[in-house]
């Protein structure tokens, strides 16, 4: 029997980045002199960081020359670094542990399929390197999600045709991508905004181990 390859999204799927990033954001909207919401930075998830700039431009109104807009970058990128400095294995999000244990105890191939660029300095501060098999992020990738190309890599690299494989992912651009790569889409979030998703759950406290069995083709 095949395998089944496991990929993961970070941000909002491992861990809880996404605030952090919000507040960078927010610092560097408010600097141009503008608000920036809660609301709005839901456009953000799994966006990458050079087009999350755009659209923060876009909401503020602010034209930039190309210096400003690669300072505004570093910028933003040097403030989340700070806020995630201190960041440890207590944020990692409820039950993510048991799942990736549940796949190693099975044998399962698992990878990281993230947009960040900051992906592996997160991954060793919640002490998580150990788990992946492969970890495929934003320094890796072209073309951003909703594009297959993040998941395709990972499947390739894990040697797992792109229909064997699992997406974990919880912004609607990651489900998008993760089913036009052919795979299977789990949505962590909110299931009317992951609508495109094949299986939806709150967070992973909701995945038992009777849907992982399956996951892993135990059971019908
Ligand atoms: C994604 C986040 O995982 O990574 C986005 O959901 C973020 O919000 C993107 O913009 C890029 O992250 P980074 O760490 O490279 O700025
Ligand atoms: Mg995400």
């Amino acid at each position: 029997m095949n395998k089944t390859g496991f990929i993961f999204d970070l941000d909002g799927v491992i861990v809880d980045t996404a605030k952090y990033h919000y507040l960078a954001w927010r610092k560097l909207a408010n600097e141009l002199g503008f608000e920036f919401t809660q609301e709005q930075n839901e456009l953000f998830k799994g966006v990458s960081r050079k087009r999350c700039l755009e659209i923060l431009l876009e909401i503020g109104n602010v034209k930039a020359s190309q210096e400003q807009f690669s300072r505004w970058l570093v910028e933003k990128n040097e403030d989340y670094l700070s806020l995630i400095e201190e960041m440890d294995e207590s944020e990692i999000l409820p039950d993510v542990l048991k799942v990736l244990q549940f796949l190693k105890k099975h044998n399962m191939p698992i990878a990281l399929g993230s947009a960040s660029k900051n992906a592996r300095p997160i991954l060793e501060k919640v002490k998580l390197m150990d788990y992946f098999d492969v970890i495929v992020d934003g320094t890796h990738v072209a073309k951003a999600k909703p594009d297959p190309e993040v998941f395709l890599i990972a499947a390739k690299q894990l040697g797992v045709p792109p229909k064997d494989c699992i997406v974990f992912e919880d912004a609607v651009a990651g489900i998008e991508a993760a089913n036009n790569a052919g795979m299977l889409s789990i949505g962590i979030g909110d299931d009317k905004v992951l609508a495109e998703a094949k299986f939806v759950f709150a967070n992973f406290t909701e995945i038992d181990n009777q849907f992982l069995n399956k996951l892993i083709g135990l059971t019908p």
